[in-house]
């Protein structure tokens, strides 16, 4: 039975029009019954519902803030921000050098949460004040809470409810953390699709390797620094659901953009690798990006560096 997360059955938003839906807490324990997973059961039993068995809507954003506020903390502990940086400082570099165009530029972080990488990249400045930072979620209230911290400290950035394919305005480029996981089968390749289709130069995406050693560290870390139920649940369910190297190439290149792949199994140590990108850009730009990635380049493979077992 395919590992479940809480977090994607509790909340239900119409895609396109963002209108909250009613979720019965019966209906998600049915699911993680028949996934056979009864440590979820027993948490979401706990949760509130009023009397047609619909689960509060308020109680469950309130857990959700409080869960993707620990999840900031992994971001910063495994250095996600700066570690974009080093990969879209290149990317931007690259884009600037072959368009001509002064900008502006825009950066959309699709599924933001909290907006810990908008956030983070208002506040250092680390990609240039030509490049607009827009972070972009389904959930209005995780949305809400990105956009009242950013407030809060006066940054320059923008927050905003909805799909991140369908501003008024194109992304330039389109990045994530912790995403890719979510979307399984056709909705990975329609993911990337979405970019692929758009006016976007390219795309950076990061997601959990699924090394042998991803559940247990991910347990370990969850257990050490989460308190939350939900989030120490759904912390190890990611690590078991994480993409391989050749899922991600595959649905990537798919869409006719350039795939690319950085640090791929083949080139990381197991035991320190946690997050990596999956890479999209339009051909022309691969050979400027290398040269901006100087002597990381070599990390950077393509769908033709996989076995033919697995291509
Ligand atoms: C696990 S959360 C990741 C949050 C954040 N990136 C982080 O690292 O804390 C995934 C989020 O993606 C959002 N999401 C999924 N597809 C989306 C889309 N097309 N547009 C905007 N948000 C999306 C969901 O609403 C959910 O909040």
């Amino acid at each position: 039975m395919p590992q479940l997360e809480i977090s994607d059955l509790i909340t239900e938003v119409d895609p396109h029009s963002g209108r909250r839906l009613p979720v019965r807490r019966a209906e998600v324990i049915e699911q993680l019954r028949e996934s056979g997973d009864e440590r979820a059961v027993r948490i979401v039993a706990r949760l509130p519902a009023d009397q047609d068995d619909v689960l509060d809507p308020h109680a469950v954003d309130r857990l959700l803030i409080s869960v993707h506020t620990e999840l900031q903390r992994l971001s910063e502990e495994l250095r996600i921000g700066e570690r974009l940086v080093d990969l879209l400082g290149p990317l931007f570099t690259a884009i600037r050098s072959t368009t001509g165009e002064p900008g502006p530029y825009r950066l959309v972080d699709v599924g933001c949460g909290l907006g810990y990488l908008v956030r983070r990249l208002a506040t250092t400045n680390a990609l240039g004040a030509d490049v607009e930072l827009v972070g972009v979620d389904l959930n209005a209230a995780l949305v809400g809470e990105a956009e009242r911290l950013a407030r809060a400290e006066g940054l320059n950035c923008t927050f905003v409810h909805g799909n991140a394919f369908d501003l008024p305005e194109a992304a330039t480029v389109y990045v994530s953390t912790g995403v890719l996981h979510h979307f399984r089968g056709s909705a990975l390749t329609e993911f990337f699709q979405a970019q692929a289709a758009s006016p976007a130069y390219a795309f950076c995406h990061f997601d959990i390797a699924p090394t042998p050693y991803a559940p247990l560290g991910a347990w370990i870390f969850h257990r050490a620094r989460m308190r939350n139920r939900l989030g120490r649940h759904d912390g190890v369910a990611s690590a078991l659901r994480a993409h391989t190297d050749e899922t991600l190439l595959r649905a990537a290149a798919q869409s006719g953009i350039r795939a690319l792949l950085y640090e791929p199994r083949t080139m990381a140590n197991p035991f320190c690798t946690t997050l990596r990108p999956v890479i999209g850009v339009r051909p022309h730009l691969e050979a400027p990006l290398r040269r901006a990635l100087k002597r990381d380049a070599r990390r950077l493979v393509g769908p033709e560096h996989l076995t033919g077992a697995t291509r």
